[in-house]
């Protein structure tokens, strides 16, 4: 089987293209899974002195849910002066950094060299599509959506995968649609879609036709068998996403300094991230120092676009004060942190993880201090 390059429905079609996100489809958890440290706490505990914490705190430890696999997700022993859990709340937050394109920018950025815009449907949460193609058909210029987070997803209604001139998918393992490796163009112009196919076969028209410049970006049949075993389940997954995602707007919700990416409510989502902000100025703990104590618990979350394209090699070196001009960049990589999800965790271990976040926010001066000695 080859890799998916999809033709939209005719020009001026209004429904959704005929393309592979109208099939159910699914998620393998990629981003991070709880459960799999051998040896949790481990120096994190030893730096938060353990023993005497758990004097101050009357020998009270934080114990780790039992995960579905019969572990724990491990025991927190900070001790010392610890508030109570946050009551629930239910309320929904926006993420204070910015994520995505902003149309207004991305015109400013626009001069006679630029021939395309590039937009992200980051974490699923859809560009502002309709300013963007408006922006690229008054300049004149391409208009292309790296989806690969936004398999499953709309905007307006619409599925994504029919905007711009072409839509990316990625079916990488840690993606929603997972085809161990893979993706696919979605586009309906035919000529892009020819050139396209020729591309990811060397070029090859025939036999022994080369007539295009090319490389080997076949899907393997094993990779493809994957993709449609997933697609099945698409709705399954969406639906534990979801609830994943849900419970942890209502366990966090009353927390101060952590905010959750927000979905729109009348879009379709594939709900694949758990996306939190950790403010340290109201939290007293930083991103990192919540994530090792997560680390150490046996929670894998992951900082996200960590450390950012501009600060790895050849970029880091080539471009040293980048980061000056990507403020929202910067508070993302340094701020971000995804938390578990996908159908490996359940609601027990969501619980145990929102109250190993509760209270490392709750007691984050002490934490920080502790962890910093
Ligand atoms: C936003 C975004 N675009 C593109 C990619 C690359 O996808 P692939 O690994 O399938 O090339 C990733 C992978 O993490 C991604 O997060």
């Amino acid at each position: 089987m080859t890799m998916l390059i999809r033709r939209r429905a005719g020009a001026g079609a209004s429904r959704a293209p005929r393309s592979v996100v109208e099939a159910p489809v699914v998620v393998e958890v990629g981003q991070s899974r709880v459960g799999e440290c051998a040896e949790p706490g481990g120096d994190v505990r030893a730096r938060l002195g353990a023993d005497e914490c758990r004097h101050a705190s009357r020998g009270r430890e934080v114990p780790g849910e039992p995960l579905e696999d019969g572990r724990h997700a491990g025991r927190l022993a900070v001790g010392a002066r610890l508030k109570p859990l946050g009551r629930i709340r239910q309320e929904r937050r926006r993420l204070p950094v910015e994520v995505g394109v902003e149309p207004r920018r991305v015109e400013q950025m626009i001069t006679p060299r630029t021939t395309g815009i590039l937009g992200v449907h980051v974490w699923g949460r859809v560009c502002e599509v309709e300013a963007l193609t408006e922006i690229a058909r008054r300049y004149n210029v391409k208009l292309l959506f790296d989806a690969a987070h936004a398999f499953g997803c709309s905007y307006k209604g619409k599925m994504i995968g029919g905007f711009g001139d072409a839509e990316i998918f990625s079916f990488h393992a840690t993606k929603f649609l997972n085809t161990f490796e893979g993706g696919a163009v979605v586009t309906d112009n035919d000529e892009l879609a020819s050139r396209i196919r020729l591309m990811k076969n060397f070029g090859f028209s025939g036999y022994d036709q080369v007539i295009y410049i090319g490389t080997n970006g076949k899907m393997t049949e094993v990779s493809a068998a994957m993709g449609l075993t997933n697609l099945e389940s698409m709705h399954d997954f969406i639906a534990v996403n979801r609830r994943n995602y849900e419970q942890y707007q209502e366990e966090l919700a009353d927390l101060e300094g952590v905010t959750l990416l927000a979905y729109e409510e009348e879009e379709r989502c594939n709900y694949q991230y758990v996306v939190a902000e950790i403010d340290e100025r109201r939290t007293g703990v930083s991103r990192d120092q919540l994530m090792e104590v997560l680390h150490a618990e046996n929670v894998l979350a992951r900082r996200y676009f960590y450390p950012g394209c501009h600060r790895m090699e050849p970029y880091r070196s080539d471009y040293p004060e980048a980061g000056k001009q990507l403020p929202e960049t910067e508070k993302v990589t340094e701020r971000v942190l995804c938390l578990p999800t996908g159908t490996a965790v359940n609601a027990a271990a969501v619980t145990a993880i929102c109250r190993i976040i509760c209270l490392v926010l709750n007691n984050g001066a002490v934490i920080s201090r502790k962890l910093n000695t």
